[in-house]
């Protein structure tokens, strides 16, 4: 299939892409690389030996998207482009709601006046809000998230669905990712965000590097075994391969599916199997709780193993030695 990858030089849209010309998919990237680098396109074609074609251009921009639909005959499109820093999304909402849900109108706009009517969106967990108990399966309430980057996810959803009930041609994929980590083997492609990390793997190999001092835990009286969060982490290579199962699924109607491991990690478990796997120290300290957190969230992903044939199968040893793989790698100066 001929695929359009928004965002395909972002972090999981560049493994997805690996991933899709490994299946012999050909891909078009459409990325304005306000958080990636051009560089990741010739990473992507040393790892793949194959070609792959990268527009730099918005996806908010009706004629860049236009170009692209007249100059090919897209299958699908996988749309992982927008913007992701939750603290930012609360600072700036408009920035949020323009960048996410108003770009996402634009694509569904000029799909539609192409016929190309079938779409993957990258949903996210954080769609659940406080989940009334664990696993999480797809049929749980959602619920409002805390911030505006959350409400995005959750407005895309309803927008695709009520695209489908108006017309029922539409094939489109809701894949809630649960917390992806980890890099592809070689260590050309990873995680890499500018400035202090938000998120606790991209800061704990920043510790580990010696870039920064020490890791904040955020709160260690939740009640899980520990006291500190609990999260699924999924390795970004199972994750770019439920991508592309989801793809080849290609039935019309909305589908849903929670992409995780269904296994709970605590901070200080994640801290202590990379210190364990990789042979460093992470310094931490227990501060307060941060604003939002939830304690507990794991995903029952046995829907996408039943209809897509997808299992996760990377464990949290081989996550947290391929983060420092990359980083160690790929370290630039905060
Ligand atoms: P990322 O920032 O690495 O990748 C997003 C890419 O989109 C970047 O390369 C960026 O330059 C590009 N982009 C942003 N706005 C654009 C626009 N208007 N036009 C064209 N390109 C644009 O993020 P990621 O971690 O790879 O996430 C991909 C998607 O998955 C996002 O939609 C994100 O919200 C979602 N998601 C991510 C996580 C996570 O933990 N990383 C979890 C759940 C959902
Ligand atoms: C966060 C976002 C979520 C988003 C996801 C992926 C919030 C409230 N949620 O999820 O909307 O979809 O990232 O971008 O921001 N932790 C520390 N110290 C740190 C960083 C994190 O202790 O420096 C803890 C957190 O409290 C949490 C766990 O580590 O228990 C994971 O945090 P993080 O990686 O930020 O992911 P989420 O909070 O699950």
């Amino acid at each position: 299939m001929k695929i359009l990858v928004t965002g395909g030089t972002g972090y999981i849209g560049s493994h997805t892409v690996v991933e899709l010309l490994n299946n012999n998919h050909e891909v078009i990237i459409i990325d304005n690389l306000i958080n990636s680098k051009i560089d990741v396109v010739d990473k992507i074609k040393k790892i793949t030996n194959k070609d792959v074609k990268f527009i730099q251009g918005d996806v908010g921009d009706y004629n860049t998207l236009s170009k692209i639909f007249s100059e090919n005959k897209i299958d699908a499109v996988i749309h992982f482009a927008g913007l992701k820093a939750v603290g930012e999304s609360v600072k700036e909402p408009l920035k949020y709601y323009e960048g996410n849900i108003g770009i996402t109108l634009n694509l569904l706009h000029v799909m539609q006046e192409y016929n190309c009517k079938n779409i993957i969106f990258s949903s996210s967990a954080t769609v659940y809000g406080v989940p009334d108990k664990l696993p999480i399966k797809e049929d749980f309430p959602l619920s409002r998230p805390s911030n505006p980057y959350g409400t995005t996810k959750l407005m895309i959803e309803y927008i695709l669905e009520d695209i489908y009930k108006a017309d029922k041609d539409w094939k489109i994929t809701l894949l809630r990712y649960f917390n992806p980590i980890g890099s592809e083997k070689t260590g050309l492609l990873g995680e890499n965000p500018k400035g202090i990390p938000n998120n606790l793997m991209p800061y704990i190999v920043r510790v580990a590097t010696g870039e920064l001092k020490c890791l904040n835990v955020f709160g260690n009286d939740y009640p899980t075994h520990d006291g500190t969060g609990v999260r699924d982490y999924i390795h970004v290579l199972d994750l770019a391969k439920g991508h592309v199962k989801a793809l080849e699924k290609n039935i019309s109607g909305v589908h849903v599916y929670n992409l995780g491991t269904g296994k709970g990690y605590s901070v200080l478990d994640l801290v202590h199997t990379f210190e364990k796997v990789n042979n460093v120290k992470v310094s931490y300290k227990i501060v307060a709780r941060r604003a939002g957190d939830i304690a507990e969230c794991y995903a029952d992903s046995s829907k996408a193993e039943k209809e897509l044939n997808w299992k996760a199968e990377l464990n949290i040893e081989d996550m947290c030695r391929d983060s420092y793989n990359f980083i160690i790698k790929n370290s630039t100066k905060l």
